[in-house]
This record gives C-alpha cells, sequence and structure tokens, in this order.
C-alpha cells in the first residue's frame, strides 16, 4: 500500500519488514469449525506443562501514580515509591492505577478496537499486512511453515515515529478511529514517560536519562490483540510466553476477562485485571539499559471457552537510531556490562525476525557471556 510512497522517498530500511507466513484468523476459524483446533495450534505438554495458573499468594504489585507524582519529601510518595522499586527489581511487571488517563478516553479506545474486530472480515482485511510490514492486521511472529500458531488475531499499527507511521492502514471505521487513537496515544506517552523519570530517580540515574536515551522520535507501537473463545484451553495459547521486545509496556487487559500470566518463581501467577489499570512490564531494552538491574519477564495470553478477550498493548521504544546500551552509572567491577551494546533497529530485526520464545531473543542478540 501507500507505505512504498514512504519508503521510495527515503534511502531507509524498515526493520519490521519481514517475511511473516500468512495465516488464517482465528476469529473466522472459531467461528466456521468451533469445535475443531487444528494441529496446529495444539501445544505438547511439554510445552504447557500447566496451562492454569496454581494457586498463588502471589500478586503483582499494583502503585498508585497519584502517590508517585506528590512532591519528592512526601512520606506517601516514598513509600510509593519503594513499592515501585521493589516492583521493577522482583517482578518486572506492576500495575498502575489513577494514572490521570480519562476513564471515557479508555472506554473508547477499547470502543473503536471492539469496533473494529467486529466488522466483516473483509472490512478487516482491507487492512491486512502487505509485503511483510509488520502493520496490519493478521499474526504476527509466524516466521516459517511449520511453526506453531497463537489463538489469536492481531492488528498492529505504528503510532509514534516519524519514518514508520503509516496512516494509510488505520482504520477508518469507526470514523473516530485515528482520533481516538491519537488521543490515547499521548496520554499513554505521558504516563510511560512519568514512569520513565521514576525509573531514572529509582535507579540514582538523572530522572531524564531514559527521555533523553529515547531521541527526539521515539517509537511507539500498538497492538490490538483479540482471542476468541476456544472450546480446549488446555491445549493452546492465546500468546506464546515471551517477553517484550520494547523498553517498557503498558497494557490494557479486558475488564472482564482474564488471561494474563506472568512467570514469577518458575510459576505462572495470574495477573487479575483491575478496572482501568495499566499492566506495565520491563521489556528486553530496558534490560539491556539498566544492565539487568530490571529485567523483562516471561509473560503469555491464555484462552478461554465462554469469552472472547480483548487486549491493547502500547511498546514505547526509544527512536530508531538510537544506541542502547548499558548506562555507565549501572556498570561497574561489581556489576560488569552483560549486554553488548547495539543500534536499536538491529534488534527489532532480529526480534521480527524469531519466534516468540521466552526470553531467547535478548539472551541469543545482546547478552554477552562471562
Ligand atoms: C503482548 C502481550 C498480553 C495480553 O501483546 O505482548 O503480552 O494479555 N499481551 O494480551
Ligand atoms: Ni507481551
Amino acid at each position: 500500500m501507500a507505505s512504498s510512497a514512504i519508503h521510495a522517498a527515503e534511502p531507509f530500511s524498515n526493520p519490521f519488514q519481514n517475511n511473516f507466513v500468512p495465516v488464517e484468523s482465528v476469529q473466522e476459524l472459531a467461528i466456521k469449525k468451533p469445535n475443531d483446533i487444528p494441529q496446529r495450534y495444539i501445544r505438547s505438554e511439554d510445552e504447557m506443562p500447566s496451562s492454569t495458573p496454581l494457586p498463588s499468594v502471589l500478586r503483582v504489585p499494583v502503585v498508585d501514580m497519584e502517590k508517585l507524582l506528590l512532591p519528592s519529601e512526601n512520606h506517601e510518595r516514598q513509600k510509593e515509591i519503594g513499592i515501585l522499586s521493589k516492583a521493577c527489581v522482583e517482578w518486572g511487571f506492576f500495575q498502575v492505577v489513577n494514572h490521570g488517563i480519562p476513564h471515557s478516553l479508555i472506554d473508547r479506545m477499547r470502543g473503536v478496537v471492539d469496533e473494529f474486530f467486529s466488522l466483516p472480515m473483509d472490512g478487516k482485511k482491507r487492512y491486512a499486512k502487505q509485503g511483510g510490514d509488520v502493520q496490519g492486521y493478521g499474526n504476527l511472529f509466524v516466521v516459517d511453515e511449520d511453526q506453531k500458531l497463537d489463538w489469536g488475531d492481531l492488528m498492529t499499527l505504528v503510532v509514534m515515529s516519524k519514518k514508520l507511521m503509516n496512516l494509510s492502514l488505520w482504520p477508518t471505521t469507526p470514523s473516530d478511529f485515528r482520533n481516538t487513537v491519537e488521543r490515547y496515544t499521548a496520554e499513554v506517552e505521558r504516563v510511560a514517560q512519568a514512569i520513565l523519570g521514576l525509573f531514572g530517580e529509582n535507579l540514582q540515574l538523572k530522572s531524564d536519562y531514559f527521555k533523553y536515551k529515547f531521541g527526539e522520535d521515539p517509537l511507539m507501537t500498538m497492538r490490538m490483540n483479540l482471542y476468541p473463545p476456544c472450546p480446549r484451553p488446555d491445549l493452546v495459547f492465546g500468546l506464546s510466553p515471551h517477553s517484550d521486545g520494547d523498553a517498557i509496556t503498558l497494557l490494557l487487559q479486558d475488564d472482564q476477562v482474564e488471561g494474563l500470566h506472568v512467570r514469577k518463581n518458575n510459576e505462572w501467577i495470574l495477573i487479575q485485571p483491575i478496572p482501568y489499570a495499566f499492566v506495565v512490564n520491563i521489556g528486553d531494552l530496558m534490560e539491556v539499559m539498566t544492565n539487568g538491574r530490571y529485567k523483562s519477564i516471561e509473560h503469555r495470553a491464555m484462552t478461554n471457552k465462554e469469552k472472547a478477550r480483548l487486549s491493547i498493548a502500547m511498546f514505547y521504544h526509544p527512536g530508531l537510531d538510537e544506541e542502547v546500551a548499558p548506562a555507565s552509572n549501572l556498570v561497574d567491577e561489581e556489576h560488569p556490562s552483560l549486554y553488548k551494546k547495539f543500534r536499536h533497529q538491529e534488534y527489532i530485526r532480529y526480534y521480527m525476525a524469531t519466534r516468540l520464545n521466552g526470553k531467547k531473543s535478548l539472551a541469543d542478540f545482546a547478552r554477552v557471556c562471562e
């Protein structure tokens, strides 16, 4: 589609361009053959030892953004900062409440995504991925023919990046799709930047350290995930176990339907939905930049028999040309550099060309063996 015009204008190779293998829409499959799961979706027991998480007393920490934004000497703030720091070091995941994003905007954001997935298949296929671009409607991460598939459909758009945004792929139905996504993106970036400032403070870096490292043209992608009901949720993944390839992710999970599991001490723990909260997690690039003080953690999405589940993930990255490396203040004799430095877009290329497989991408690409 129009992306070729962008490429023609600039000698630039899009790191999000890849040879993805097109696959059938799961939404369509679930309607056509509701009781039949093709073999390609079915996982072995090795891959999926337990589909339901053990009842655990562990809960992903919850932080209150309003308290975090109080003046620095405030006692409540100091307490909350401690919770945040512990969450980053021990979990790599936390939920944020009182973030200040209007609930009406969140409702409408969910509304436009829901309306998009409710379009007839022809309407959605107008936005199907083309020419191997990550952007558009259709599955990601299917990079070879014999790979197992996930029980979910995706729509991915770059919502921030001068080089990569391609408005021709943005749905025009519903008519307020673009306006809603733009407003939502600005709000999510505000919250993400506030969190990055707090990370800087907690790590004894400058509070604008990460803002600076993200550069002048940060990248944000949005992935809308739809997981249709599945007759055998014990046999399939909605989304395979993975860590995110960005710096920080803000996920709006379904308020009504649970399904997100995070790996902690070799157990899978359910992240219970809190209405209007964001699930925030550390991505691979943040693990590198913090020299492993904060870790990207494996997570997965599961399905259920009764209800479709919808989630909206916002992946926030430094600009494509930025260099990613451990912060020099976090490297010393006791903490040698654990990762090589690289140009951000090289990691995108690598991440997109490999199957989702736990933390393998980061380990293979950037981890330095001691
Ligand atoms: C993702 C992700 C979880 C979910 O999109 O990277 O982890 O609950 N999604 O959809
Ligand atoms: Ni993820």
